[in-house]
């Protein structure tokens, strides 16, 4: 078996970091990634990788070419590998039975069906993407359904990388797991991978499970943390009627170290490719069960997110008298999270066409994903996309905080007041503002879950 020879599947923000980290730190593995979008390749191969990632440019320069290779060959890269991840995309649904809540498996499938046909030698292949429980099942289905004696053993590695940090979370990652059938050869391909982790992951990081508990805690994870997100965001609301401070509530609760602080930062909501589909998904799995209140239960935690993006809107317009006509808002940052350019499922997007619906003049300003902005949003005429924060808030009413990118924090605010509209306004809908100072100099400042700071009486 050519086990030293590893290929991914799927060149994205999970396939590229993560196959860099292993080339990084097992210099023994020749580590191939191929993707059918041979653009992103070309990317992965130049110096403008396609994927934004503190640290990550750092780690392809030191391995591609030497044990790393971008390449569009796929057919090759099953050949000639032991070890296949797929690390393929599994969005939501967008059409037929369970459409907007199950996971569309297309993707996945093709790729099984490649490395069946493709394969000439025994195959552990690795689920990196997120897929519903028992999905293995398929895809062991998929690959034992050709003549032949090719064994093939599936295993469930999922990704728990956060994007933004992505790398510091494959290095020293809070756990691996790796899920595997609990027979003698599913164990032996279970160590194979077990042993790739060991080069640079304590062996009490690693935990090893049945392939379903592997597959499911993928998707219990991230349901787990946007729920977190959408208490938090439920208070805020609570907050705002109370004049209670949500930033003291989540710190009084967040010392409980049963709960701990994480993932209690009140916000304009939680975005990014995985939350929402996963809890989608998750749902879905539970009504195919049969288990309608459970699903109900986690959709709630998708609805309280749209909720709270809508309710920050509903802010805007009430503290600027009702009309957003012709008046120009700058929204700071796009990207559904800082560190990152990545918009997929960011609020900023909802918030930008609801913003464009009332007539607002729209400038959007974003130190990474202004490129990803203007696709997202290229049916919407008018809207004015600038790099520059300064240039970007000058001349307008307000400004909306979307991403809480550092250098927001940083800026020369008395500059950027002195150069809008007035009365100026400030929605911090990352409460990372020092919301006191930015009043003193004039502004009308709307927080999310505090009382507004505001000069009118
Ligand atoms: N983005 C994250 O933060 C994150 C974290 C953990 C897990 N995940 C999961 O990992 C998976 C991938 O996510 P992503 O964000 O990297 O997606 P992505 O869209 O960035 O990348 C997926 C890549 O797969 C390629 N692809 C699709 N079909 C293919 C095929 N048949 N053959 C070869 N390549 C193919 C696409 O062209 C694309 O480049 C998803 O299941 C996601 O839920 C994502």
């Amino acid at each position: 078996m050519k086990r030293n020879n590893i290929l991914c599947i799927g060149a994205g923000y999970v396939g590229g970091p993560t196959m860099a980290m292993i080339a990084h730190k097992c210099p023994q593995y020749k580590v191939t990634v191929v993707d059918i979008n041979h653009e992103r390749i070309a990317r992965w191969n130049s110096d403008d990788l396609p994927v934004y990632e503190p640290g990550l440019d750092e780690i392809i320069r030191a391995t591609r070419g030497k044990n790393l290779f971008f390449e569009t060959d796929i057919d090759k890269g099953i050949r000639e590998s032991g070890i296949i991840f797929v690390g393929v995309n599994t969005p939501t649904k967008t059409f037929g039975a369970g459409a907007g809540k199950a996971a569309d498996l297309q993707y996945w499938e093709k790729t099984a069906r490649q490395i069946r046909e493709a394969s000439e030698s025994p195959k552990i292949v690795v689920e990196k993407c997120t897929i519903p429980v028992r999905t293995a099942l398929a895809m062991e289905r998929i690959l034992t359904s050709k003549d032949g004696d090719i064994r093939f053993d599936v295993l469930s590695n999922p990704e728990f990388l956060a994007e933004g940090t992505a790398i510091h979370d494959l290095e020293f990652p809070d756990r691996v797991l790796i899920g595997s059938r609990e027979t003698p050869n599913g164990l032996e391909a279970r160590k194979a991978i077990v042993d790739i982790y060991l080069n640079w992951v304590p062996r009490e990081k690693i935990i090893e499970s049945n392939i379903w508990s592997s597959e499911l805690s993928k998707l219990v994870a991230n349901a787990f943390l946007a729920q977190r997100i959408s208490s938090i965001n439920a208070i805020s609301a609570l907050c705002e009627k109370t004049e209670a401070d949500i930033a003291e509530v989540s710190r009084a609760i967040g010392l409980d170290s049963r709960l701990g602080v994480k993932f209690l930062n009140a916000s304009v909501g939680f975005g990014g490719s995985c939350f929402k589909k996963d809890i989608l998904n998750l749902a879905y799995i539970c009504r195919t069960y049969g288990l309608e209140d459970v699903a109900n239960y986690w959709e709630s935690v998708v609805d309280i997110n749209e909720y709270q993006k809508e309710r920050f809107i509903l802010g805007i317009l009430d503290a600027m008298f009702n009309t957003l006509a012709g008046k120009g808002i700058c929204l700071f940052g796009f990207a559904f999270k800082a560190d990152t350019g990545d918009t997929r499922e960011t609020p900023a997007h909802t918030i930008a066409r609801r913003l464009c619906e009332e007539k607002a003049e729209l400038v959007i300003t974003d130190p990474k994903a202004i490129d990803n902005a203007k696709i997202d949003l290229q049916d919407v005429d008018g809207i004015t996309y600038e790099p520059d924060p300064y240039k970007a808030a000058r001349g307008c009413d307000a400004i909306a905080v979307m991403t809480e990118w550092k250098v927001y924090t940083e800026l020369d605010y008395q500059r950027i007041y002195d150069s809008m509209a007035k009365p100026a306004f400030i929605f911090d809908g990352r409460n990372i503002l020092d919301h006191k100072r930015l009043h003193e100099m004039g502004f009308n400042v709307y927080p999310i879950g505090k009382p507004p700071l505001v000069h009118f009486t």
